[in-house]
């Protein structure tokens, strides 16, 4: 496939590697246009070029952001229409400074920029060493790392999955956008924190039980739900579905998923 990268930095860099040990061509840019590009492109090989960002987005039938967040208005929405686009991209106030999401979660924000283009978010959670140094393309999918990604397009999902699964780590999904998007931001129990893609869709089910408990009055006081009525609601065992909740907590459940 070919994949064009804006940003060639910890995260867009190591990514070009794996994508290209994968058999993918690439074509990487920076701010600093392709020249600075060249030592990098060498070391990557035959399947990598380097250009700017619109030839990067351009070139790609996938393009992965990797630019800092507060960056985002530069990436060229005409070039990136009719393309899915990787954001992975954070939002640090201290980097970035005061930006106003309006209710937004971080790649909304960048969707709505990338009007015409399918916006999936991945690659946030995973800090930049672990991403270079853990990749197991031959290990059994469950016990491979989770990247996470989230998005409104299962087939563009998919995709990106597809991508995943190629440089060794496993997708596991969180959702949509808005909710999905919100529990990889930073400050998220599953944000930098490596969890095999078994460990992590169990994190995500013990959260799921938690995000149902509360909207059926579980922490309510009189309390609304039994735990047996919880357990029958999941479809889950009464035991698995105590368990859930000695691992989830409310206040992330509040944190996250709280309406606008
Ligand atoms: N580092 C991590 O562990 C990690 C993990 C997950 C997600 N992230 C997120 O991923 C993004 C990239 O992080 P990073 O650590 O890779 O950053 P980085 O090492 O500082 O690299 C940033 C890259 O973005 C390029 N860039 C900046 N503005 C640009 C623009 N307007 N157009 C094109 N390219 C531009 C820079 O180009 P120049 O080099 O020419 O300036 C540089 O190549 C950030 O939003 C970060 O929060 C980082």
């Amino acid at each position: 496939m070919n994949i064009g990268i804006i940003g060639s930095g910890a995260i867009g860099g190591t990514a070009a590697r794996h994508f290209t040990d994968a058999g993918h061509e690439i074509t990487i840019s920076n701010s600093r246009g392709p020249e600075s590009l060249t030592d990098l492109v060498e070391e990557l090989g035959p399947n990598a070029q380097a250009g700017t960002p619109a030839e990067a987005a351009t070139f790609g039938d996938v393009v992965l952001e990797a630019i800092p967040y507060h960056a985002y208005e530069a990436l060229p929405v005409d070039k990136l229409a009719d393309t899915i686009v990787i954001s992975a991209a954070n939002y640090y106030v201290g980097r970035d400074g005061i930006l106003s999401f309006d209710g937004r979660t971080q790649t909304e924000l960048v969707a709505a920029h990338l009007s015409e283009s399918t916006v999936i978010k991945a690659f946030n959670t995973m800090g930049a060493r672990t991403l270079r140094e853990e990749s197991r393309p031959e290990a059994d999918p469950d016990d491979r790392l989770a990247l996470f990604v989230a998005g409104d397009d299962p087939e563009a999902k998919g995709v990106v999955g597809d991508l995943i699964d190629d440089i060794g780590f496993t997708a596991v999904d969180t959702g949509p956008l808005a909710e999905g998007g919100r529990l990889q931001e930073p400050g998220s129990p599953i944000y930098t924190e490596p969890m095999t893609a078994g460990e992590a869709r169990s994190a995500l089910a013990a959260f799921r039980t938690v995000v149902v408990a509360r909207d059926r009055g579980y922490y309510a006081t009189p309390r609304e739900i039994t735990t047996a009525e919880l357990a029958e609601n999941r479809d889950l065992t009464e035991q698995t579905t105590l368990e859930h909740l000695r691992r989830g907590t409310r206040g992330l459940v509040d944190q996250y998923l709280q309406d606008p």
